[in-house]
């Protein structure tokens, strides 16, 4: 239960973390921040608090945009890659975690390439834990300012239809997508290759739509997904080419549809799941959802601050 003003949980590990409560708090509150934000000034809500972020894998927009959050909300922020720390010399991950409480940190962002880590964390402290990104379970500030674009293009996410198409199998973000709009009361389907849908698909219930021509025509937005070669096991494509040309996304094919919105939640790889042209369609939000993710996690680190 939350009351007008706090989270219901004092934590954000996933997107089922999340009431319609919570989401409506979140973005009443990056709307705030929007109108109010004046350049070379700084909202004192996390003034005194000091902010780890925790990054165990690479990240431009998430790290970023958490860093320059926290900045504008006047927190103190420590910055760890995994790459360059004591890790590479043995350490353990809580020995880590408890070295970094040690410096009198309140709040942890974390992004890791093991699912499952933040609630290790978590469980592991008394400190708010953020998930930025697990391997392939979750990433629910990324399916909140995803929902959010929404809401600001539409006015609305119930009765939304959502297609998220490409690499479902390999991605967080195509988890706590379904998730989060599904408690919104959006319609969500999907788009991809059988070899990249999760095994467990009926854990969903969601129509599965056969190429994107049909996917076009059903949806309100497409929500593009990149082919993640890094975590992807041989075999499961025949060629990235005949992805590309079965899955990919031309300029041809929105332009068939000027209201259809595309989004895609970054990094691309153009000329695999999308056309570089797409990127100029009027009703491409790549970089709106890179706008409103600082604003969106300036929200999260505000809101869940109240628990440190
Ligand atoms: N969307 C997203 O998580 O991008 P980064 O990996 O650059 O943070």
């Amino acid at each position: 239960m939350n009351n007008d003003n706090t989270l219901s949980k004092p934590y954000l590990l996933g997107a089922d973390d999340l009431t319609p409560q919570d989401v409506k708090l979140i973005f009443d509150k990056a709307q705030f921040f929007m109108d109010n934000f004046k350049r070379g000034e700084k909202f004192s809500d996390l003034k005194g608090i000091t902010v780890a972020l925790a990054f165990f894998e690479p990240s431009t927009r998430t790290k970023l945009s958490f860093e320059l959050a926290a900045k504008r909300l006047s927190a103190d922020s420590i910055s760890f890659a995994s790459s360059s720390s004591s890790l590479t010399k043995g350490e353990s991950l809580i020995d880590t975690l408890r070295t970094i409480e040690a410096m009198n940190v309140q709040m942890y962002v974390v992004r890791h390439v093991n699912s499952g880590v933040p609630l290790f964390l978590q469980t592991n402290t008394n400190g708010v834990i953020l998930n930025a990104g697990d391997g392939k379970h979750e990433h629910p500030t990324q399916a909140l300012l995803d929902a959010f674009t929404l809401y600001k293009h539409f006015g609305k996410l119930q009765g939304l239809k959502v297609c998220i198409a490409g690499d479902i199998l390999h991605s967080r973000v195509a988890r706590s997508n379904i998730t989060l709009l599904r408690t919104m009361g959006a319609d969500v389907a999907l788009c991809s290759p059988g070899t990249l849908l999760p095994r467990h698909l009926n854990i969903w219930d969601l129509p599965i739509l056969e190429n994107i021509d049909a996917a076009v025509e059903w949806a309100d937005v497409l929500l593009v997904l990149r082919l993640q070669r890094e975590r992807m096991e041989s075999g499961l494509l025949p060629s990235i080419r005949e992805f590309s040309k079965f899955y990919g996304v031309s300029f041809e094919q929105f332009s068939r549809k000027p209201e259809l919105v595309l989004m895609h939640p970054g990094p691309v790889n153009y000329g695999v799941e999308l056309d570089y042209r797409v990127s100029s369609y009027p009703n491409c939000l790549i970089q709106t959802q890179v706008t409103h993710g600082v604003f969106i996690r300036m929200a999260l680190l505000s809101l869940l601050s109240k628990f440190v």
